[in-house]
């Protein structure tokens, strides 16, 4: 048994999945046949998956699930989610329709600028520098313009390229910050292209006008995009709030003040966060973008002020109820994945094919239902109540349930509480 190779990359699938089996899984024959299972038939959809990354041996599945009835500015939508956890289609829904039959969402893109940075060191006189700066400036544009002329015919490309002094945090420290406008796509690699071709004029320029020297030290864009927010928002007369379970005036001010406490609590700040997340990844994902930039990014915007803070915010004036988001989000709807996986066109065509402005709405509108769903339940029945119903197929597929036995044990806890001892101790009572 050897648990470390060199050479891996270079085996073929099965050969990795022998040597995988091998040396890290008890069970062989089990492991293998399930890693198989999850192999696509269609050998051209399979290789497209073994490609998008390195070292690939089986697929992993997710659910790819629809939240429908959403009103967004007067337009209906079905959102695909891509998502584990049990609950978050269902809330997604559930909010959807609540907010239908109340005026629906209000969306608003504020702004869609990016950033890229090139970092850099330089250790003599700032003056010589800045004058440097500016003299190659037009340069340093000019020579992206390779990679910049199809984004400008479209309306976007580089919007500015500043030089910030950042020697009061770290000694000779500058940067080449740009900003950017990408239009549909999310743009990672037309920025970071621009920056390294930044880096290039500015150190080839610099070599032939400075005295001292300019080191490079990296060219990437940032995830943080605060000058990327949207806003989504709903509203309504208090008595519209009237729910089965809490008269409309006590919900609407429990609601606000759990808000409020997800304001200046961090504790319950990241929950609450997360709860939004739920439905922002979930949509995210389908869409085919990169929530890794995206939970980045807007987890740096909550915490913008020194503190970290919630993302919603609500209130009660003049009788009305108001409940709405701010978020950051660097989306595209075309290029990267959007282009490649099928149940991503899939998704963004049960989207009507938005534009990365719409889909920014949208994906601010997941997040806000989400955030909606979870603070009703909380400030109502409780979370588990919810949670449970839809933890008690996970448990019922846990212990392989016939469909007979499901439908029996369903049936008896519409009426009673789902714990995982109760639900186990139902399966046994029925097997008995
Ligand atoms: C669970 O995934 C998300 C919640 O904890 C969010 C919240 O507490 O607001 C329910």
């Amino acid at each position: 048994m050897s648990r470390s190779i060199s050479g891996f990359s270079k085996l073929t699938k099965s050969e990795k999945i022998d040597w995988i089996v091998t040396n890290y899984l008890s069970n062989s024959s089990i492991a293998k046949e399930t890693i198989s299972q999850y192999f696509n038939e269609d050998l051209k959809l399979q290789q497209l998956h073994d490609e998008f990354i390195e070292n690939t041996i089986s697929n992993y599945y997710l659910p790819f699930g629809v939240a429908p009835n959403f009103l967004i500015n007067g337009k209906t939508y079905a959102i695909p989610m891509a998502i584990e956890e049990s609950s978050v289609v269902a809330a997604a829904s559930k909010a959807a329709k609540f907010w239908m039959t109340r005026g629906g969402f209000k969306t608003e893109v504020i702004s869609t600028t990016k950033i890229g940075q090139v970092h850099f060191i330089y250790t003599g006189d700032f003056e010589t520098l800045n004058q440097f700066f500016n003299a190659v400036k037009p340069q340093l544009i000019a020579d992206t313009k390779p990679m910049t002329k199809n984004m400008e015919k479209r309306g976007g490309g580089i919007l500015d390229i500043e030089l910030r002094n950042k020697t009061k945090d770290i000694k000779g420290y500058y940067q080449l910050h740009a900003t950017f406008e990408t239009l549909d796509a999310m743009g990672a690699n037309f920025i970071n292209s621009c920056l390294e071709q930044f880096a290039k004029t500015f150190k080839a320029e610099a070599e032939k006008a400075l005295d001292s020297p300019i080191e490079i030290i990296m060219s990437i864009l940032s995830n943080y995009v605060p000058d990327c927010p949207v806003r989504a928002e709903v509203s309504c007369k208090i008595e519209d709030l009237k729910d089965k379970n809490i008269a409309a005036e006590t919900f609407a001010k429990k609601f606000v003040q759990a808000v409020s406490i997800a304001e200046v609590e961090p504790y319950r700040a990241v929950t609450h966060n997360k709860g939004i997340m739920n439905g922002i990844d979930a949509v995210v994902l389908a869409t085919g973008n990169d929530f890794r930039a995206i939970e980045a990014g807007v987890h740096a915007y909550a915490s913008r002020n020194g503190k970290y803070t919630s993302l919603t915010h609500a209130k009660i004036e003049n009788g009305v109820f108001t409940f709405r988001i701010e978020i950051p989000l660097a989306l595209g709807t075309v290029g990267g994945l959007t282009n490649l996986h099928p149940l991503v066109k899939i998704a963004l065509d049960i989207l009507g094919k938005p534009s990365a402005k719409e889909l920014m709405q949208i994906v601010a509108v997941a997040g806000l239902a989400q955030n909606f769903a979870a603070l009703r339940s909380l400030t109502t029945t409780g979370i588990q109540e919810g949670h449970m119903k839809m933890h008690l197929m996970n448990i019922l597929n846990q212990f392989e349930a016939t469909k007979n036995e499901k439908e029996v044990i369903v049936n008896h806890f519409k009426t009673n509480t789902v714990t995982h001892s109760a639900v186990v101790s139902e399966i046994e009572k029925l097997r008995r």
